[in-house]
């Protein structure tokens, strides 16, 4: 137990925490950074984001980072059929300097929402920016840091962004049922289990942001009026709160699985891996 006057700070990295607390921050660090580097890389691809075992009709497997596909390039190995795209044929003036990927259509989306978690703000403001690296440490610190009402002000939408994610779990629910189908037939596959699973650990993320525990109760001064019994909205408010506390590993496990769920489809479409599933293909 430390005593604030135990606690020396001063100076970058000066601490007198005797524990290991520079091991979140590297972990955290280096598990986003491999994210982000590996997620680069699949967007710029632009193939093997589709997999329905050559069959024609409703189905198929389609990677979460793909998804949704607003534009379909045709004749490229492992892409959706053209009527999986909200909006057709890949359009003509897209310009040639940047690959022809669907991912790059809307990552953005989510990353939005992720840039601006108030988790992740806490671990790469203390794992990239060390500002400070860990409680009672050292940070670096700017002569004229403003925080997030200067260069980061745009950190304040992230309750905006929150609808952008709460319309991902929605597509990417869809794509759960797509995946149980082939051909039009009803089945299960491994690849159905990981697609299914995605959207439920992003729901565990999403329905867990303070925003969204903001607007299932944080503007009510009491959930038992006017006759004393909780209401339905302060059950609401309790599973969001659960989830609320449990932030960082919600966080975690979905963006992990999100990633998993693209290497599996980008695998099975590439033919590296065989899609075991009750289709027999
Ligand atoms: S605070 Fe993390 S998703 Fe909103």
């Amino acid at each position: 137990m430390y005593q604030s006057s135990d606690l020396k700070t001063d100076g970058f990295l000066a601490t007198s925490r005797t524990d290991r607390w520079w091991f979140e921050p590297l972990w955290t660090g280096l598990g986003f950074l491999s994210f982000v580097v590996y997620t680069t890389w699949a967007m710029f691809q632009g193939d093997n984001y589709w997999w329905s075992a050559g069959q024609d009709g409703f189905g198929g497997y389609l990677s979460p980072f793909y998804s949704p596909l607003i534009f379909v390039k045709e004749a490229v190995n492992g892409s959706a059929p053209l009527d999986h795209a909200w909006f057709g044929r890949w359009p003509e003036w897209w310009p040639a300097l940047i690959p022809a990927s669907p991912a790059i259509l809307i990552l953005a989306g989510p990353l939005s929402f992720r840039m601006t978690c108030y988790y992740y703000r806490k671990f790469y403001y203390r794992a990239y920016f060390m500002t400070p690296p860990a409680c009672a440490v050292g940070g670096l610190r700017p002569k004229k840091y403003k925080g997030e009402t200067a260069l980061l002000v745009f950190q304040n939408l992230h309750r905006f962004t929150l609808y952008i994610a709460l319309g991902f779990v929605v597509i990417l629910t869809y794509d759960g049922i797509l995946s149980l189908f082939r051909g039009g037939k009803l089945g299960f596959g491994v690849g159905s289990f990981i697609l299914i699973v995605n959207p439920i650990l992003l729901a565990g993320y999403t329905f867990g942001c303070h925003a969204f525990r903001h607007l299932t109760g944080g503007n009510k001064d009491c959930f038992t009026c006017p006759n004393g019994k909780p209401t339905f909205r302060y059950r609401v408010w309790r599973g969001v709160s659960w989830l609320n506390g449990r932030h960082m590993f919600w966080a975690w496990i979905s963006m992990l699985w999100v990633a998993f769920s693209d290497i599996y489809v980008r695998m099975v479409a590439s033919g590296q891996w065989i899609d075991l599933n009750t289709w027999g293909n």
